[in-house]
Order: structure tokens, then C-alpha cells, then sequence
């Protein structure tokens, strides 16, 4: 039975909604009856087509655009850069440009594999990326698309030789570009394949006195997709400044590792498996399609949202739902 909406429902457009963020995203924005939710998958629309973007969205005219379209193979984009390049990057300028033209608001998500993970201290929002894989790099030029097109809304007026920034009438006339750049790391969560579920399904299917052995230096924190969602439909209700924001669960200044992760969550699952913490190169040793360079220290610092809930709450709740 279709759920009764409020008759002034803010429109909102989901993409990439057979993804594992989506599927949360429209699980909390359905909550309300003040949204009316359109969730499109690839075959709805390939955010990569410019002018079926176009077409679509200045059609729907939705209120808001939440970008939850990825390519998010990160071994495979070393290989498909092309293919990334233009999912992660250059969509995100056919999404800025249609966005713009009809006043909607952009959400879009970013990672922490943008930055090169050489500080200990972790990463704030306005740190300068500099990434170290092709995943990293794609995502990067999508970051750099939005902000672009944000320069180009205030590019020249065409009109008078004064830029549109200083310009009073030119600029009375500008629609600001209105968005969130929101970089997460680490997600997990009921739809789709994840580092959480993978390794469960290990341990439980090798059985008692299994040795699993996970990578112990690189850190970061995980961040559960329902806490993610929740968190962009906060952001959008209490109008806070558009910009780059940083959300993940949270772990401490130090965050955690990967072996940090998987203790605690075969812990909670009282599944019996050893788990051997090893180094990166030990690990990828073995395993030839590990191909992607990830960042030793990825930890996203926020310092504008408020303090996200523990890690460890987050991990309990999923894996107890
Ligand atoms: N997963 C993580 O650990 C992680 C960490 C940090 C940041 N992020 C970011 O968080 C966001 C959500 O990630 P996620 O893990 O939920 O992603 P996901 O599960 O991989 O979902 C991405 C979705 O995008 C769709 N898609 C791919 N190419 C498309 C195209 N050209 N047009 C339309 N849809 C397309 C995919 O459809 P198909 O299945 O048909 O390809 C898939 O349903 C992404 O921006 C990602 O970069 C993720």
C-alpha cells in the first residue's frame, strides 16, 4: 500500500538505488511523510548518459538529488580507470549542471581513499587530497566536478566586464549552488557486499579453529550505512551550510584497524575463529587481484558535524537487527 504523503512532500531522487548506501537512504527518508522518494537504479538511469541526466531530472524536478551511483570496485578501477573516471568523476559534473539548473540540492558522497594516508593524525574536510589509488583518483575528479561547477556558477556574467562575485546585479540574479559533499569510509550495511559480511561468512563456513588473517596497518573507521543515512537526512533538515562534511562512526583519534574490525565483530557474532593480524604486504602477498595501493592511515576527522555514535554500538546494532 502506497504510504500517505503530506501534500507539500519535498521530492526526492535517489540514484544508484539497488546500492548498499541507497537502500538505507530510502529505508530513513521514507520514514517521513514529508518526502516523496524516486529511487533509480542503473537501468533507470546511468548518471554517466549527460543527456539522459539532463533530461530526466529538469523532467522530475526534484527538490533534492541524492547521488548514491559508485563505482566502487576498488581492485577493478585500477584496471577500468576509463570506467571509473567516468561513473565516480565526470558524472558529477552532468549531475552539478542539471542540479543547478533547476535549484535542486546535490548530496554526494566521497571517501577517505582521496587522501594518501601518510598522516597519523587523520584527515579534516578542508585537507588537500592527494590519493593514492585509481578508486581514489576518480572520486577525487567527482569531488573536484562539484566544485567546479560551483566556481563556474560565479564564473563571468557575460553581461559586464566584472566577474559574477563582484557584480551586484549579475549576482543578485545567481541561484547558489546548493550542495553536500559528504566523505565516508569503511561502509557497511544490509544490501550489499561488505568487508563485515564477507568475513563472517568466512569464519562460519570454515568452521571452529579457522586461522583468518587481516590486515593490521592500515586505519581507519567503519561506518554503518544506516547511521550514514540517517546522518544525510539530518544535514538536510537542519539546513547546515552547504559544503564538505566528513561522517563515519566513531573510533578515536587513532581509529582502527582492519584486524581491530574483525575481533570485534567475531566477538559479537561468538563466532571461534583466530584471527592473525598481518601486514598489508603479507596479505596482498597472496592474493594477486589486490591491486589498488589503500592509504595506511585514512581516518576521517569531523569537525563540524556532531560527534557520531561508537563504533562498536554502530557494529552491535547491525549485526543484531
Ligand atoms: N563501500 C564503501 O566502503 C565506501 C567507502 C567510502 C565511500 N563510499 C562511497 O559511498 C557511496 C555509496 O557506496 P556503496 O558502497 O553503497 O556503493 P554500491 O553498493 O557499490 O552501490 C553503488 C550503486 O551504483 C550503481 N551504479 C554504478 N554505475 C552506475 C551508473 N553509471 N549509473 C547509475 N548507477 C550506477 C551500482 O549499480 P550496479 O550494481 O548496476 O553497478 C550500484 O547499485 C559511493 O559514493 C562510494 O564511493 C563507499
Amino acid at each position: 500500500m502506497a504510504q500517505k504523503r503530506s501534500k507539500n512532500a519535498r521530492k526526492i531522487l535517489i540514484l544508484g538505488s539497488s546500492g548498499m548506501l541507497a537502500a538505507d537512504l530510502i529505508k530513513v527518508f521514507r520514514e517521513k511523510e514529508k518526502y516523496k522518494i524516486t529511487a533509480w537504479d542503473r537501468d533507470d538511469l546511468d548518471i554517466t548518459n549527460e543527456e539522459a541526466v539532463n533530461k530526466k531530472i529538469s523532467k522530475l524536478k526534484p527538490d533534492i538529488i541524492i547521488n548514491a551511483a559508485a563505482y566502487t570496485a576498488v581492485d577493478k578501477c585500477e584496471t577500468e580507470f576509463d570506467k571509473a573516471l567516468l561513473i565516480n568523476g565526470y558524472a558529477l559534473r552532468f549531475l552539478s549542471e542539471s542540479a543547478l539548473k533547476i535549484g535542486a540540492i546535490l548530496v554526494h558522497y566521497s571517501t577517505d581513499y582521496v587522501f594518501n594516508g601518510e598522516n597519523s593524525k587523520g584527515y579534516k574536510e578542508d585537507d588537500e587530497p592527494n590519493p593514492v589509488s585509481s578508486y581514489g583518483q576518480s572520486k577525487f575528479v567527482g569531488e573536484q566536478m562539484i566544485l567546479l561547477a560551483e566556481a563556474n556558477n560565479y564564473g563571468g556574467c557575460g553581461g559586464c566586464a566584472l566577474s559574477r562575485g563582484k557584480c551586484a546585479k549579475a549576482a543578485s540574479k545567481i541561484k547558489p549552488f546548493k550542495y553536500y559533499l559528504i566523505r565516508t569510509s569503511w561502509l557497511y550495511g544490509h544490501n550489499g557486499k561488505n568487508f563485515v559480511d564477507t568475513m563472517i561468512s568466512l569464519g562460519q563456513s570454515r568452521g571452529l579453529g579457522t586461522e583468518l588473517k587481516v590486515v593490521n596497518d592500515q586505519f581507519g573507521k567503519p561506518t554503518y550505512t544506516l547511521d550514514l543515512a540517517k546522518k544525510t537526512r539530518e544535514i538536510i533538515e537542519k539546513n547546515l551550510p552547504f559544503g564538505a562534511y566528513h561522517f563515519t562512526n566513531e573510533t578515536g583519534k587513532k581509529g582502527i584497524s582492519w584486524y581491530d574490525f574483525a575481533r570485534e565483530f567475531f566477538k559479537i557474532k561468538k563466532i571461534k575463529v583466530k584471527v592473525k593480524p598481518v601486514t598489508t604486504k603479507e596479505f596482498y602477498g597472496a592474493d594477486k587481484t589486490r591491486l589498488a595501493k589503500r592509504p595506511k592511515y585514512s581516518m576521517l576527522v569531523n569537525t563540524k558535524l556532531p560527534r557520531a555514535r561508537d563504533w562498536k554500538k554502530a557494529l552491535k546494532d547491525y549485526l543484531l537487527s
